[in-house]
């Protein structure tokens, strides 16, 4: 669709000019000659840009600015002014007019300040529609669960959000604890400002201080330049320090004091800088015990864990396992373009059976996997278990032996298809044995 641009101008003449100039643009053009018909116009037609003279009789520029911004499609405003009347120019600026033009001008300069104004409508509407993905794939409802300690976990992220104490979170590995800071960010009022991940595990000890509180050029061999640091990147948002308990002894001290004071201090520096920032902290590990082990400092313990919240295993939430499954197989199915219906009765047991170790993660990949393997119209139970088929180093996909020696036998079928004569010979055990194995007895 062509871009809509209105023209308003008392001089006849001009907005002929105008209108002449721009639709060689390719733009869809409108020209009129009062701005009382400007005005029904826009609340008419869906526009892009609005350009107006601004003194005008009766409905004056200024009006159309107000007009424009009440409107449903909220069209960029471009005044034209007389030389002299630049205070004016300047509140209607204040007021939101995006740009203005001082008579006399150029025609390649019209050309320029509607194609900018054209450029700003259409990086703001993309901001919004990724905004409002990034929401609904990272935001409070992002987090799935119908089990009671799941609801309390998400009620617990809505009466939160708000304020700007720390947030512990903790949990076995793969219960959600990074989707659950996500959703607090996203509902909190820093959802504007940035979230910055730091995984305090994965950053040499050596680059951890200047990573997180930046450095001054010169402050140390290879600091080339100036870093910002992390924490001054996170300004006016969320930050979120991944497996804390990994932070080294050493560094605690600073965090501690950026946590208190608010600010940091480069590396190499002697300038603190003030930054607005909330931390949201997660472990997989037990951190009192660390603390008692000496290798937390307890100060900085209780000062990340002003709120502590707990992301249940998905052992002791088993209501959510159906709920989980079912979302993995319609996003992966969508993904792949098949159509599966969900699990036949059978996978579902299996599903609801299987210990989880680790936790939703285990879950997701195993339904994935599936998926991929799965004939339509539904995921069975060999899609699921040959997984455990496969020799997997992930301690998490470990299988047990009756699990691997059932993946193994329906592999061996499936190669044979469903010889059991051959397939016996292969495994070297009897017919019968098989058919007693294949029987699940
Ligand atoms: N309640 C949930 N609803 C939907 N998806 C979830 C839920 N919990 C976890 N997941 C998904 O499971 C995967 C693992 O979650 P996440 O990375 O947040 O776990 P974690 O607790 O940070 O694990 P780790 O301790 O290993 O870092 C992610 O893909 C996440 O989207
Ligand atoms: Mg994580």
């Amino acid at each position: 669709m062509k871009p809509r641009i209105l023209v308003v101008d008392n001089d006849e003449g001009m907005v002929e000019m105008l209108a002449r100039h721009l639709d060689q643009e390719g733009w869809d053009v409108t020209g009129l000659t009062s701005g009382a018909a400007a005005r029904s116009a826009l609340q008419r037609a869906e526009l892009d840009v609005v350009l107006t003279d601004l003194v005008m009789e009766e409905v004056d520029g200024l009006a159309l600015l107000r007009e424009a911004q009440a409107s449903a499609s909220r069209p960029r405003v471009i005044l034209m002014t007389a030389f002299g009347s630049l205070e004016t120019a300047i509140e209607a600026m204040r007021q939101g007019a995006f740009d203005y033009l001082t008579k006399p001008f150029k025609l390649a300069q019209v050309g320029v300040a509607v194609r900018r104004a054209l450029e700003d409508r259409q990086l703001r509407e993309e901001n919004r529609r990724l905004r409002a993905e990034v929401e609904c794939r990272f935001g409070p409802d992002a987090v799935l669960g119908k089990s009671r300690a799941m609801q309390t976990v998400i009620e617990q992220v809505r009466a939160i959000a708000a304020s700007d104490a720390s947030v512990l979170l903790f949990g076995e590995s793969g219960t959600g604890k990074e989707l659950v800071a996500r959703a607090i960010h996203w509902s909190s009022p820093r959802r504007d400002g940035p979230l910055v991940t730091v995984n305090c595990a994965a950053i040499p000890e050596a680059l951890l201080e200047s990573e997180l509180f930046g450095h001054v050029k010169g402050a140390f061999t290879g600091a080339d330049r100036r870093r910002r640091g992390l924490f001054v990147e996170a300004n006016g948002g969320t930050l979120f320090l991944d497996e804390i308990s990994e932070l080294p002894m050493a560094l605690q001290p600073k965090l501690l004091r950026a946590l208190q004071e608010r600010t940091v201090r480069p590396v190499g520096g002697d300038e603190e800088t003030a930054v607005d920032f909330r931390v949201v902290s997660a472990t997989n590990r037990d951190l009192p015990v660390v603390v008692r082990e000496g290798k937390f400092r307890e100060d900085l313990y209780y000062r990340l864990a002003v709120i502590p919240i707990r992301i249940p295993s998905l052992r002791e939430r088993p209501d959510d396992i159906p709920l989980l499954a079912g979302h993995f197989i319609e996003r992966t199915a969508k993904k792949l373009g098949k159509r599966l219906d969900g699990f036949s009765e059978d996978a579902l047991t299996w599903l609801c059976a299987h210990r989880w170790p680790g936790n939703v993660r285990e879950l997701e990949n195993i339904v994935e996997r599936a998926v991929t393997l799965a004939r339509e119209p539904l995921v069975t139970v060999a899609d699921l278990r040959t997984e455990f088929a496969a020799v997997t180093t992930e301690t998490a996909l470990r299988p047990t032996l009756t699990e691997l020696v059932d993946g193994y036998v329906e592999r061996v079928l499936a190669e044979t298809k469903g010889d059991k004569g051959a397939a016996a010979k292969i495994l070297g055990i009897s017919v019968r044995t098989l058919q007693r194995r294949f029987k699940g007895e």
